[in-house]
């Protein structure tokens, strides 16, 4: 069994929640992270993008359909338009009130629980840099400096690119869809601390040199109990799930 509290890379927990808890709660909502809290994660993972005016929110999608009452792009949509939607009703009567959090108030409530924090940076197309330097100047305003630094990832370059000019000493995360050649030099150019590759890329030999080249490995998005128990055999460092409370028994 993986141990949960060894010293990790990072100050990484081994069970990181997926927008929260995504099959528990409604996903980017405050809702969700402090339902991760309660099914034993330690850190969460969420997605930073911006309004129309320029502030980050975290939301998933380039569109509010899917997890909002709302309709039309998040880009096209000012703070104050986006802060009267519901982003809860659409899971379940439950969590109706629930709101887009701004990523303000997201990182609030996290630390607010004790977690660390994973901030995707996913912008909408064309805004890779702002989306990147407006999330490092709400980090900086609000993480306490008493826990681990967020982890800032992204899957666009030119984001990770900008984070590491504005913010050189917040570690980032190279997310990786499937192994691709030069990840190393990749990941190397931009300063990054860890590799984020989807689960099902791994094996055994890449996590080795994963580690081998000195970065952290963090997977998602992993709900299948065996596949987890496999992951973490391999000395995966962090699983980024959906449902926590499936995979915090493996670890404990
Ligand atoms: O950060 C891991 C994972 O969240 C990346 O994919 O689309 O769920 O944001 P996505
Ligand atoms: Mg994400």
């Amino acid at each position: 069994m993986a141990k949960a509290t060894s010293v990790l890379p990072l100050g990484l927990a081994r069970v990181a929640g997926h927008r929260g808890a995504k099959l528990r709660a409604p996903e980017n909502t405050l809702a969700g992270f402090h339902a991760a809290k309660r099914l034993g994660a330690g850190w969460v993972e969420l997605d930073a993008k911006l309004t129309r005016d320029g502030v980050p929110i975290v939301i998933h999608d380039q569109t509010l359909e899917r997890t909002t009452d709302g309709a039309g792009r998040v880009e096209s949509a000012t703070l104050a338009e986006i802060g009267r939607l519901d982003a809860g009703k659409w899971f379940s009567r439950e969590f109706a009130g629930e709101k887009v959090p701004t990523l303000a108030d997201a990182l609030k409530a996290i630390a607010a629980e004790g977690m660390g924090v994973n901030v995707e940076i996913k912008p909408c197309p064309g805004r890779e840099h702002e989306t990147a330097e407006a999330s490092i100047a709400v980090i900086r305003e609000v993480w306490p400096s008493s826990l681990p630094a967020p982890i800032v990832s992204s899957f666009r370059r030119a984001s990770l690119e900008k984070a590491k000019m504005v913010a050189p000493e917040l570690p980032r995360g190279l997310l990786i869809e499937a192994r691709e050649t030069g990840w190393r030099e990749t990941a190397e150019g931009l300063g990054c601390k860890a590799i984020h590759p989807e689960w099902s890329a791994l094996d055994t030999e890449w996590v080795a040199e994963i580690h081998r080249s000195g970065f952290a490995c963090v997977t998602w998005t992993v709900n299948d109990p065996q596949a987890a128990k496999r992951l973490l055999g391999w000395g995966v460092d962090c699983i980024i799930t959906d449902a926590p409370d499936l995979i915090v028994p493996l670890v404990t």
